[in-house]
């Protein structure tokens, strides 16, 4: 084999550049996560109770939030947010174009309309500029999306907010751990959701949170979230409990157990070094990358600390012959995991009709053709990273327009 054959990319016929598949991420679980878990399997008590009880009470320590109260998923945290803030049909609510399609689902149950903006480019967050000139009488709420585990103009968007009294409601699925000027994400809206899903910053495997300084908002929504009784099952089962139970409204099943909040509790317990271990490898790829001509890198926001839950470069389209779907083709052939983030809403079948005739999103459209989130998470080695690079390098120096 001659060396150029040896260079070609493995989607051209060449040897990939890792033996084994490196997955997009892989959950850290450790001894201490599965003694933590076995602890609540043995302890004779699996749903929600006393350790769920203990995950809020940290949860509320580490934010430096007034309430904290964990639900089934993010997805369940927004909706009954919005719920719990008396959010309705006939109401309108902003939020990104470039999102999960959960957080948009969540305004639709309520009722009300989601009204999509556009991004900008530093952060990705929704821009507040659109956000502020596609708000309307109806608005009620504004729900920005903290993209990738970096806060979003929540500033600017705070005081377009407020000065239009919109309820807001952010969606920090990505950004636990984040940080803007000083403030940590979940200390800033009205009220902030978070996902501990398997692949995000903190995990219990499925689960999310609400963290609010409102007592109001957070009593209602622990009520919704178990079948709109005013006693939960641990108060009512507890030897301190009582047979008695109310019900207050039309509830839903959105409670977590506590087999989950238990891998939750020891997941929070070595968050620092979780989040140290996502900053090292964005830093790694950061300077691997930074001279190339073809890639342009995630950038940080003065007075942001990033959380890396995703490392997002955009291809130079004027570098390079190969579009991103074929990009992503070519990281698989090498062996390399990566990803999308995300389709943007109006894309979906479901959403188009959300998007009004005069409603653009150049910003999100060049972003989506050009996006790949590289694999990114606390049990990669300085190898692997090595690895996604020289597959990076090795496909754009074949493709290259240069
Ligand atoms: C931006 C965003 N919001 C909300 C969610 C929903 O989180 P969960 O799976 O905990 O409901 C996700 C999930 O990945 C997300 O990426």
């Amino acid at each position: 084999m001659n060396a150029k054959h040896i260079d070609l990319p493995a989607i051209e016929g060449g040897k990939p550049v890792r033996e084994d598949f490196l997955p997009f991420f892989r959950p850290s679980i450790d001894e201490a996560d599965i003694r933590s878990v076995t602890d609540t399997l043995q302890s004779g008590w699996l749903t929600v109770g006393p350790k769920t009880q203990l995950f809020e009470e940290r949860l509320k320590q580490y934010l430096g939030v007034r309430n904290v109260v964990a639900v089934s998923s993010c997805s369940a945290a927004m909706f009954l947010a919005l719920k719990a803030m008396g959010i309705g049909p006939g109401d309108e609510v902003l939020t990104s174009a470039l999102t999960f399609a959960s957080t948009v689902h969540a305004i639709i149950h309520t009722g009300a309309t989601p009204v999509l903006a556009d991004i900008e480019t530093e952060t990705f967050g929704p821009s507040p500029q659109d956000l502020a000139s596609r708000s309307s009488a109806r608005t009620r709420a504004c729900i920005p999306v903290h993209f990738g585990g970096q806060a979003c103009r929540i500033d600017e968007i705070q005081d377009m907010a407020e000065s239009r009294n919109l309820l807001l409601l952010e969606d920090a699925a990505h950004g636990f751990g984040a940080i803007c000027n000083g403030r940590k994400i979940g200390t800033i809206g009205d009220a902030t959701a978070f996902s501990f899903y398997a692949t995000k910053n903190l995990t219990s495997a499925e689960g999310g949170c609400l963290a609010t300084d409102s007592d109001d908002i957070a009593r209602k929504l622990k009520i919704l979230s178990y079948h709109g009784m005013s006693y939960g099952s641990w108060d009512r089962y507890s030897r301190r409990g009582s047979w008695y139970y109310d019900i207050e409204s039309a509830g839903y099943k959105f409670n977590v157990s506590d087999v989950l909040s238990s891998l939750g509790l020891s997941q929070l317990q070595k968050i620092d070094h979780l989040l140290t271990r996502r900053r090292e490898v964005a830093e790694r790829f950061s300077q691997l990358l930074s001279s190339s001509p073809y890639f342009e890198l995630p950038r940080v926001r003065s007075g942001n600390t990033h959380t890396w839950h995703l490392f997002v470069v955009l291809l130079k389209s004027e570098s390079l012959a190969i579009d991103r779907d074929r990009f992503v083709e070519a990281l698989a052939a090498e062996n390399i995991g990566c990803s999308v983030h995300f389709i943007p809403v109006y894309k979906h079948t479901f959403f188009a009709p959300y998007r009004k005739a005069d409603m653009q999103f150049p910003l999100c459209e060049s972003y989506f053709s050009r996006c790949v989130s590289l694999p990114i998470f606390p049990g990669m080695s300085d190898e692997d990273v090595d690895d996604v690079v020289e597959a990076m390098n090795r496909i754009a120096v074949h493709y290259t327009r240069l």
